[in-house]
């Protein structure tokens, strides 16, 4: 009966527990993750530019609030805060220019920003998020 006790509490243990040290940036990430998904889903559409500065001004701000936080791999020695935040702050001013094409009605320039954003997002994560 011992035994099922602990086995049962090492099991809701493991299924409550969170796999990430950090969950306030596991959340700014994620709401990065639905600005992403919105911005590359109507990036080429003209029609859709005032929804997709708005998102970009929004992605921009959550990059400030990542930019304070500690990601696992920097708290465990193998990362620096400060490359993390640089990493951060060249997507922000790529992400900056983009406004400034969307802005222009120059989607096709915006389509390329938004790939070199997409391979700093990459590189980011295999980084600083290396497992996943
Ligand atoms: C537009 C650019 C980016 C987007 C859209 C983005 C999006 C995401 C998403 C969706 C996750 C998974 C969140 C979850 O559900 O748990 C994530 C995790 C993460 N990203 Fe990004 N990311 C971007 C750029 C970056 C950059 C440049 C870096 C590093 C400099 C970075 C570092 C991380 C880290 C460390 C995690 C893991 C956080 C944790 O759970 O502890 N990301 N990102």
């Amino acid at each position: 009966m011992k035994t099922l006790i602990l086995v049962i509490a090492l099991a809701t243990a493991t299924l409550t527990s969170n796999a990430y040290a950090n969950d306030n940036l596991a959340a700014i990430m994620k709401h990065m993750g639905a600005d992403w998904k919105t911005i590359a889903t109507q990036i080429s559409d003209a029609t859709k530019n005032a929804s997709t500065i708005a998102t970009v001004n929004d992605l921009i701000q959550q990059i400030n609030l990542a930019k304070q936080e500690t990601p696992d791999t920097v708290a465990s020695g193998a990362q620096t805060e400060a490359d993390f935040q640089a990493q951060l702050t060249g997507v922000q001013t790529t992400a900056t220019q983009l406004l400034a094409a969307l802005q222009a009605g120059d989607n096709a320039t915006a389509v390329g920003l938004l790939s070199t954003i997409k391979t700093a997002k990459d590189n980011g994560h295999n980084q600083f998020d290396p497992q996943n």
